[in-house]
Order: C-alpha cells, then sequence, then structure tokens
C-alpha cells in the first residue's frame, strides 16, 4: 500500500491533520488500532478555543458544533467562599466553545468516509522503517496479516502510548516531565450544569463544574492517583461536589443520574524535538498538558495546522525546509501552554505535601487575581486564544 502521508491514530490530531491535507490537494492514509465505535465513545475534552473552532469552520464542518456547541463567556474560579468571574469576551474580546471532543471525532471521521478517503480501523501500527530516507513505511496489523504503508512522510498522532515517538533512536528526542500524585475523576450526569464554567480550589481539594449542553453535566473531581471511580457512589460524588463548590446547602448545584465515568491522571510532559527524519509527531503523541486550561486538543490542532503546511511547502516546491523548521515553529507555544497548565494546576489543586505557608501562597494569589482586573485579563487571555496559530 503506497499514499503520499501515513497517518498513525485517528485521535483530533490525525483527523484534523487529513482533512487540512485533502485541502491541500494532498493525499493521506490513517491507520487507528481501535475500532470506530470505540474513538467514537471516548469522552474526554470539550472546551474549543477561537483557533480549533476556526480550523474547523474553515475546513466546512463546523456546522453541527456552531449549532450545538454553546458559547462560554464566563470562567469562574472559587476559593474560601468566594467566586472570582472572568468575563471571557470583555477581558480578551473572545470566547471559546463547549462541544465535546468526542462530537468534533464523529464529524470529522464521517466527513472523512463520505468523501471516500481511508481511516484504517482495528490497524495497529506495530513499528516504523526507514525513517531517514525518502521512502518511509509504516508496518501495521490488519485483519490478522502484517502489512506495510509505504509514504514520502509519516505523521506520528498515535498520542502519548503510540509507537511512533518510541521510533526515533535513544537520544534522539529528549523528554521532560511532571508527574502529579492525583487524578480527575470525571462524570458525565443528566443535570442541567451551573451558569459557568467553574473551577474551585477548597481545603479539600479541586472540582470542575462544566457541561455538553443544557441537560447535561461535565463534573470533575480531584482523587488520588491510584483511586478507582468505582469506588465513587453517586451519592459521595454529589456530597463531595456541592461541598467542595461552596454549594453545602444544595441550591446551586442540580443533581441527576450518572451515566458515565473515568479516572485521567495528570501528567505534564514534552518531548522534544518534535520529529526524526520524515516522522513528525503531534498532539499527544509529544506533548501531554494536565487537564486545567483545557488545552490538550487545542494544542494537537495547532500543531497540525502547522504540519499541514509544511508537508504543503514540501510538495509544492520539492523543498523540505519548512519540515525541517517544524519542531522550531511548534515548541515555543507549546511550552507556553504546558506553563499556563502547569500554572492552573498548581493554583488550583490541593497538595499534600504543602505546608501551610505554600497554602497561605495559593489563597493569596486567588485573592490577588479576585481583586487585579490585569491579573484576570492575564488568564482569561491564556485560556481563550493561547494555541492560536497564523496561517
Ligand atoms: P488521542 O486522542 O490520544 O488519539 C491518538 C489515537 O491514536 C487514538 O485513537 C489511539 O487509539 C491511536 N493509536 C495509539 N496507538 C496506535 C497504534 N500503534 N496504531 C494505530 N493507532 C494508534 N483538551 C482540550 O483541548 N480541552 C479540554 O477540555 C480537555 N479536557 C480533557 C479532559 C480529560 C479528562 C482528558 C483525559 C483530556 C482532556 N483534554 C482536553 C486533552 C485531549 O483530550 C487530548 O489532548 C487529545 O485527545 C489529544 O488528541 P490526539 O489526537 O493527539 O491523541
Ligand atoms: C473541561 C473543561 C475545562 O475547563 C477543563 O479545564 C477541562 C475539561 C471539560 O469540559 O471537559
Amino acid at each position: 500500500m503506497r499514499t503520499q502521508v501515513g497517518i498513525v491514530g485517528a485521535g483530533p490530531a490525525g483527523l484534523f491533520l487529513s482533512h487540512l491535507l485533502k485541502q491541500r490537494g494532498i493525499e493521506s492514509v490513517i491507520l487507528e488500532s481501535r475500532s470506530r465505535a470505540h474513538v467514537e465513545a471516548r469522552v474526554r475534552a470539550g472546551v474549543l478555543e477561537a483557533g480549533t473552532i476556526d480550523t474547523l469552520n474553515a475546513l466546512g464542518l463546523g456546522e453541527r458544533m456552531m449549532r450545538e456547541g454553546m458559547v462560554d463567556d464566563g470562567l469562574d474560579m472559587r476559593f474560601r467562599g468566594r467566586n472570582i468571574h472572568l468575563d471571557l469576551p470583555g477581558l480578551t474580546g473572545r470566547s471559546v466553545r463547549i462541544y465535546g471532543q468526542l462530537e468534533v471525532v464523529k464529524d470529522l471521521i464521517a466527513a472523512r468516509l463520505a468523501a471516500g478517503d481511508p481511516i484504517l480501523f482495528e490497524a495497529e501500527a506495530t513499528h516504523l522503517d526507514d525513517l531517514t530516507v525518502t521512502r518511509p513505511s509504516i508496518h501495521f496489523r490488519h485483519d490478522g496479516k502484517n502489512k506495510i504503508l509505504d509514504c514520502d512522510v509519516i505523521a506520528g498522532c498515535d498520542g502519548f502510548h503510540g509507537v511512533c515517538r518510541a521510533s526515533a533512536p535513544e537520544g534522539v528526542i529528549q523528554t521532560y516531565t511532571r508527574n502529579y500524585d492525583f487524578a480527575w475523576l470525571g462524570v458525565l450526569a443528566k443535570a442541567p450544569p451551573i451558569a459557568d464554567m467553574t473551577y474551585t480550589n477548597h481545603d479539600r481539594g479541586f472540582a470542575l463544574c462544566s457541561r455538553r449542553s443544557s441537560s447535561i453535566s461535565r463534573l470533575y473531581l480531584q482523587v488520588p492517583a491510584e483511586d478507582d471511580h468505582a469506588n465513587w457512589s453517586d451519592a459521595r460524588f454529589w456530597d463531595e461536589l456541592h461541598t467542595r463548590m461552596f454549594d453545602e446547602n444544595r441550591s446551586e448545584i442540580q443533581e441527576g443520574e450518572i451515566f458515565q465515568r473515568d479516572l485521567a491522571v495528570l501528567r505534564s510532559y514534552i518531548a522534544s524535538p518534535m520529529q526524526y527524519g520524515r516522522l513528525y509527531l503531534a498532539g499527544d503523541a509529544v506533548h501531554i498538558v494536565p487537564p486545567a486550561g483545557a488545552k490538550g486538543l487545542n494544542m494537537a490542532v495547532a500543531d497540525v495546522r502547522i504540519m499541514a503546511r509544511a508537508i504543503a511547502a514540501f510538495y509544492e516546491t520539492g523543498s523540505s525546509d519548512a519540515l525541517d523548521r517544524y519542531t522550531h515553529d511548534c515548541i515555543d507555544r507549546v511550552w507556553r501552554t504546558i506553563r499556563f497548565s502547569v500554572y492552573l494546576t498548581d493554583l488550583l489543586h490541593r497538595f499534600d505535601e504543602h505546608s501551610p505557608f505554600q497554602r497561605g501562597m495559593q489563597m493569596a494569589e486567588l485573592d490577588y487575581i479576585a481583586q487585579s482586573e490585569a491579573a484576570q485579563r492575564l488568564i482569561a487571555e491564556q485560556y481563550v486564544m493561547l494555541s492560536d496559530v497564523r496561517d
């Protein structure tokens, strides 16, 4: 099998890339290890920054997002019973949109298949070959057989646990990591959401109230990394959420049936360079952000916008200059985005190792943000448009 660009992974990075390439007349094949049903059922991100919204619209695929997604104008942060309200359009002129990652993924898959372009599901890349020559290849298993996809360029969009990043020889790619000893327990509940996206830093830990529609809430609690969602009955979850959101009299947060639960460990991770030979990495395959700040999907889209542009320049000019600069063109934005996500994580979570002094510093910072429009603008600006990429 042969194509121009071999894409490993049908998450947001791989799917967006395939459409951006198609728009520029470049063909690709996507290999995805899981089934279509599995990929379309993975509940994860929900917040789309302006750059991601614009990209989906420019591809002509944003119709359902614009119709069903919800504009989010406010971001709240609570601490010690106080509330900071960030008016996103007032502070930045822009807002974000809530539209589940799995809906984006469904839209991108449907459009690609409708156009007759290939996504091979249940096709697991096993290893990559000839990365430093002009015709690299992807070895994969599909329909019980070993197969090979020859290409000009390989896009490693296979997430944190994929095979692409590990295909570069040892020592070529440096990694920078910070692990956390807590996780986010996420649920979907049939309950009307509260007014604004709301983070809280309570003595018992972080919580977040988000939403997926006017009748579905997306809710998160900070829990120990080794916790299990089976430990959380509905009643225990709601009790804890009311407490952490300073809603002890239960007048604000509406309860409803919890119909989905997941546990995500938190990690900050950057691999650099984001390329080796003819392999270019994007999204979670090359960096992971802790989810406070809602950046992972948006970063993945920003990466593949730059990658698609560089691949197009390669075919138009025959020169690999833009591809050679891929890491250079991404990496400062990646560090900036990780920095913001780490900052919000540090600001909003309960750290067992914190001394009373460090806890006092966290509260003092929140108190300062509550009083300073400049501090509010700094957060709002990064929340709304950190993944902007100039075309
Ligand atoms: P993935 O979505 O992980 O896709 C990689 C794909 O590659 C997968 O489909 C996988 O099956 C496939 N694959 C892996 N190995 C192979 C192989 N060997 N062969 C073939 N295929 C393979 N981000 C935001 O921007 N906003 C948010 O609000 C937000 N909230 C989040 C909340 C939670 C609880 C979590 C866990 C994450 C959140 N994120 C958020 C992060 C976001 O979901 C990820 O950053 C995003 O999924 C990255 O997309 P990706 O395409 O790089 O990787
Ligand atoms: C979601 C919202 C956020 O603001 C965030 O930081 C992470 C996830 C969500 O709606 O899933």
